[in-house]
């Protein structure tokens, strides 16, 4: 059986690398060939679908590079990823709607009215609806967005309008704060609806537990329920392995968010387990070999 590991062809970030190497050297551990490949490597026109490269037997699909995802499988390539999961976890709207679908506790949630370069946000009557249930402080992210740059805290309407003016057209959240979390999350890793790794992530200083925002992390075994709110939302996304953000809420566990290319170098040194064998031991289960 053989594979590609496809990424992105210009993030030349060491954190990312250093994903990519754990991938290919955990192919090698279990026999699975596994050849990395750039967009740019198989860059080809829509016509040629891909005629000049003999596609392999599956992929894992490290990149957002959703178009070319979705041209791929067109061709019958497997993607492990799949462009439509990896799709809804790019966009914390799509998350939201998916999660809902799927009957997952999430915050309550607001979704930004579509706005257009011209003009952005010029009426705020959507914000005060929102206000009226979500009321301050309220959580403001943006739809597109890693490591906790994109999310926010707005204390009063001031905050907020100010800080939807600087997003301009870009979509966005309006979403209940869940203050028992307040700088502290649990990071479940899951690969084939089962979980192998988990962490307790949190942050004196920010409501923000990501450990790239100054968030620190220890081993923690997962509680029952977070263990299944996990498998259910990657379930209800069609994922075959994530990184899940889990919120503490007052009546147990809340989905934050999901990751379809979690940073699990992270989880390696924290907890000794490397999700990177679990991928390839599932990919060659599910390709039956
Ligand atoms: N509604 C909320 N209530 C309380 N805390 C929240 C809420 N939403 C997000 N957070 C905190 O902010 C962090 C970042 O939010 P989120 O995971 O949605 O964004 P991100 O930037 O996409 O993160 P990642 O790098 O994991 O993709 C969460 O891990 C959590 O600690
Ligand atoms: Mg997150």
């Amino acid at each position: 059986m053989n594979g590609w590991l496809i990424v992105n062809s210009f993030v030349k970030w060491d954190k990312f690398s250093e994903i990519y190497e754990l991938l290919l050297d955990a192919g090698k551990k279990v026999g699975v060939s596994l050849e990395m490949k750039t967009s740019s490597d198989i860059f080809c026109s829509v016509q040629s679908e891909f005629s000049s490269l003999k596609l392999p037997d599956f992929a894992i699909f490290w990149d957002k590079d959703i178009l070319l995802a979705k041209r791929l499988e067109k061709m019958g390539l497997r993607l492990f990823n799949t462009s439509e999961s990896i799709e809804t976890c790019d966009d914390k709207g799509q998350t939201a709607i998916a999660l809902q679908e799927g009957g997952i506790r999430t915050p309550l949630t607001f979704l930004s009215p579509k706005a257009y370069p011209a003009f952005g946000c010029t009426d705020m009557t959507f914000l005060r609806k929102a206000e009226e249930k979500l009321g301050y402080p309220m959580v403001i992210k943006e739809n597109r967005g890693s490591f906790g740059q994109q999310v926010h805290l707005v204390n009063n309407s001031y905050e907020a309008e100010r800080l939807i003016a600087s997003f301009k057209e870009h979509p966005f959240i309006m979403q209940e704060y869940i203050e028992e979390s307040a700088g502290r999350d649990v990071r479940v890793n899951v690969v084939g609806g089962r979980v192998v790794a988990s962490m307790y992530r949190f942050n004196d200083n920010d409501f923000r537990s990501n450990i790239t925002n100054g968030g620190s992390m220890k081993k923690y075994e997962a509680s029952e329920a977070q263990a299944k709110i996990a498998i259910d939302a990657c379930k209800a996304i069609g994922l075959d392995f994530a990184g899940v953000d889990v919120l503490f809420g007052k009546e147990g566990p809340i989905i934050c968010e999901v990751n379809s290319n979690p940073h699990f170098k992270t989880t390696l040194e924290c907890t000794g387990i490397n999700m990177a064998e679990h991928i390839i031991s599932h990919i060659a289960e599910v390709m039956g070999s």
